[in-house]
Formats: C-alpha cells, structure tokens, sequence
C-alpha cells in the first residue's frame, strides 16, 4: 500500500520544538515574519541568520519521538513517503528514507547568487558575513514567506499517488501547502491527526484522529496493519 505522509510542526512537537501558531504568533520568541519571510531577510538578515542558527543549534539537542519513528518502522510494510513542511532533520534521524521538505532544510545554506548552490552545514553556524564559492553570501536553505516552493509539483504528484494519506500535526494554513490534499485521488483515504480542531475549507472527505502525533500514529499503525491483514 502506498501511503504519503504531509507533516508540519505538530510532529516535532512532543520533540521540543515550539510549533508556529501554538503560540500567539511568536516562534521562539520572535515575530515570525520579522525572521521567515524575504522581506525580514532584506530588513535584517544578521537578526535572520541569529536565529536559524539557533534553531539549528536547538536541533541538534532534540531526538525524533515516537511519531517520527512509527512513520519510518512503517516502511518495512508499506511504501511511505513523507512530504514535511518542516524543516528539521527529525524524519531522517528516525529513519524515513524518502522524505521531501517543502520550506527548506535547516542542516543546509545556499548562496544568494545561485539557490542552487547549496551546501551541508550540518548543526555548524552561518558566520557573519560567511561567503559562498560565487561570492554571495550565505543563507539558510529555507523556503521564506515570499518565495516560491520549488517542490510543490513534486509533492502534488506524491500526494496523487497515495492510498492512504496522513495529515499529522500542520494547522492546514500554509499555501500551497494546505493545498495539497486536493491532489489527492479520489479512492484515497485521508486521515488528519492533531489534538485540536483543525479548520479543514477543502472539499475532500477526512477521517479526524484527534490526538497528539505519537498517539494518533499508534492507533494509525493498529489500524493500517488491521486493514491489510499485514502483521
Ligand atoms: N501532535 C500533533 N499535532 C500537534 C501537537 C502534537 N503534539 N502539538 C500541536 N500540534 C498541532 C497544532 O494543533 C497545529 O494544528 O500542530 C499544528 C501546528 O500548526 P502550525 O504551527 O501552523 O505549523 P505548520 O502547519 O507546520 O506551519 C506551516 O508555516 O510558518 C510557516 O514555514 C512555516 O512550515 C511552516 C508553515
């Protein structure tokens, strides 16, 4: 069976890691446009750099939690691919093998001159003023309110070739993002894990599991080995 997995914040949560909208528009303290967006990029690029380098610091002290690592032992018995709006690394270090991250990865720079000069950073910071080999400066390889999401298409045609589709732990209010779920092929099931009402303005019919990540993905596993007699 084919299942295709959207994730956002929400799975990284019972991680440590603050999701965006949980907490009164703040992220980590800072107002989310002021550090995810191009604008707050050209405005103030060393407040921007300051703080992907924290979070990229933070990471490496978190672990992935039981949900993360659910998705991945999934894979011995199923074809499981995740499309992650997250930029953590917490899918990968719990195993999951095919993973694709919309807004970027935080482990990774690129220069300004050429987004496809991208380098591993790993958990290292972006000094100030740190230069690419073509003379731009250094960014963080993320995908910024204001920019374009160059593996949306990829992701619509993942998403088109689910079975099974789990939603788990993304407030649906990101575009294109929120979007793809519309991909999804008629005969698909779709199953939306989160602890709280989750404003759902699409037209596609959703089975609503209503628990933290770590939880809805025991009971989503119970039933996926229920329901193909796999065991
Ligand atoms: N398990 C599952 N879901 C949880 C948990 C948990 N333990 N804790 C919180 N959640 C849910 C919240 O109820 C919320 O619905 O996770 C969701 C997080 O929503 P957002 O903070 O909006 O995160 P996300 O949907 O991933 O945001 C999308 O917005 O700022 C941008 O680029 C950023 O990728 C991000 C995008």
């Amino acid at each position: 069976m084919k299942i295709t997995v959207l994730s956002g914040a929400g799975i990284s949560a019972e991680s440590g890691i603050k999701t965006f909208r949980d907490s009164d528009g703040l992220w980590e303290n800072y107002n989310v446009m002021d550090v995810a967006s191009i604008e707050g990029w050209y405005k103030n690029p060393d407040l921007v750099q300051q703080f992907y380098n924290e979070r990229r610091k933070q990471l490496e002290s978190v672990e992935p939690n039981k949900a993360h690592k659910i998705l991945a032992e999934l894979e011995r018995d199923f074809e499981v691919e995740i499309v992650t709006q997250n930029v953590d690394n917490l899918h990968e270090r719990a195993g999951s093998t095919k993973v694709i991250h919309l807004h970027g990865e935080l482990t990774k720079a690129r220069s300004v001159k050429n987004s496809e000069r991208i380098y591993e950073l790993g958990y290292r910071e972006i000094r100030k003023g740190e230069k690419a080999e073509d003379g731009g400066l250094l960014r963080p390889h993320i995908v910024w309110f204001g920019e374009a999401v160059p593996l949306i298409e990829k992701a619509a045609e993942i998403v088109s070739q689910a079975e099974t589709l789990i939603v788990i732990g993304t407030s649906l209010n990101v575009y294109p993002a929120a979007g793809l779920l519309e991909y999804a092929a008629g005969s698909a099931a779709i199953y939306l894990i989160d602890p709280a009402e989750v404003k759902y303005v699409g037209s596609r019919r959703i089975t609503f599991i209503k628990e933290k990540a770590s939880d809805g993905m025991e009971k989503m596993k119970q039933y996926l080995y229920e329901a193909t007699g796999k065991c």
